[in-house]
């Protein structure tokens, strides 16, 4: 295939997730095998606006498959939101004679890629972030590795739990979004499970399911809230006021975006990149690569930022079967 495009940049935006380095690998190798120069763009968009810049040739990404974090480092840009920013970044563009750029990241980072491309830059989006909020695309780059960094960091803490008949408040990320904790619940074996998409009523979704299992012969518990929801300092005193049960919070925080991504992870980003390229190889410009029934699809950015994405219905009722909210004793 004859490629529309001679040269490209890459990307990572935002907060960076498991899977990003081999993101990058596959747009590499798929500019290699394109005839396609790749040249690696540090630090986000601020590194378009710095002119922060990296030729990435074919051996420079060996092993990236294994690595976390990303070796292109990644920011929140403000400067890129200004005027003034962007036209830096425009004329990095037009020194480096980029004629595409492939970002990697969250909403935040497709906004900026659509910007762009409002200004004659060709720009395709890969979605990677722990959060699972990318409403076009089921599934986001990052999210397998960090739900079961969560599961591995949980199941230590059942240990003690147990041992000390306590109860553990556990805060997971998500942003604005509780996608990772209700998994994570799941898999746990939460008693309680907090998301911001449903309203909380204390009594009957926290303390009700605890006084349940404590009567079956339960001796400590588990409940997981997700950061979008508010303090999990707040949720564990209520508990210990409403129980008299011994609680203790962990806030797992940024240890669940680090750690060799998972195969799945790997694989996506990897069927990802490729796609990325191909798309701007192509001649096609302001899309985002999306894994949509199971098939690599992409929308126009504009119309993904305007989707919506809800809550996995189905799993919210099979955890809340799970710990008994439809059968109450
Ligand atoms: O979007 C990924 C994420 O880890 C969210 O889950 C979290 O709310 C946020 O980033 C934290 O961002 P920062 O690393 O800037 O504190």
């Amino acid at each position: 295939m004859e490629s529309l495009v001679r040269r490209i940049g890459v990307l990572t935006s935002g907060g960076d997730a498991p899977g990003m380095n081999a993101a990058i690998r596959a747009v590499v190798r798929t500019c290699n095998h394109l005839g396609i120069e790749c040249i690696g763009i540090r630090r986000g968009f601020n590194g378009l606006i710095n002119g922060d810049d990296m030729l990435l040739n074919y051996s420079d990404v060996s092993g990236a498959t294994r690595q976390g974090g990303t070796m292109l480092y990644s920011a929140r840009s403000k400067e890129f939101m200004t005027e003034e920013g962007m036209n830096k970044a425009l004329n990095t563009c037009k020194l480096l004679g980029l004629d595409g750029i492939v970002g990697i990241g969250g909403d935040g980072t497709f906004r900026g890629l659509h910007d762009l491309a409002a200004h004659g830059i060709a720009v395709v989006g890969i979605p990677g972030t722990i959060d699972n909020d990318i409403a076009c695309s089921s599934y986001t780059i990052g999210y397998d590795t960090a739900c079961n960094t969560a599961v591995e960091c949980i199941d230590k803490l059942q240990d003690t739990m147990q041992s000390h008949e306590r109860c553990s408040v556990v805060e997971v990320m998500g942003h604005r979004a509780g996608h990772l904790a209700l998994y994570v619940g799941l898999a746990c074996g939460a008693t309680a499970v907090l998301i911001p998409e449903k309203p909380v009523n204390f009594e009957e979704d926290v303390i009700e399911p605890i006084r349940r299992a404590r009567l079956r012969g339960r001796t400590h518990y588990m409940v997981i809230v997700a950061e979008g929801v508010g303090s999990s300092y707040e949720v564990a005193d209520k508990i210990k006021e409403a129980t008299a049960l011994d609680t203790r919070v962990t806030v797992l925080g940024h240890i669940q975006r680090g750690g060799a991504p998972s195969a799945r992870d790997r694989v996506t980003a990897t069927h990802m990149g490729y796609s990325a390229v191909m798309l701007l190889a192509q001649g096609k410009t302001d899309r985002v690569v999306c894994l949509h029934d199971d098939q690599y699809v992409d929308y126009d950015i504009n119309e993904a930022l305007g989707m919506k994405k809800g809550i996995d219905e189905d799993k919210y009722t099979v955890m809340r079967t799970m710990i008994g909210q439809h059968n109450k004793i």
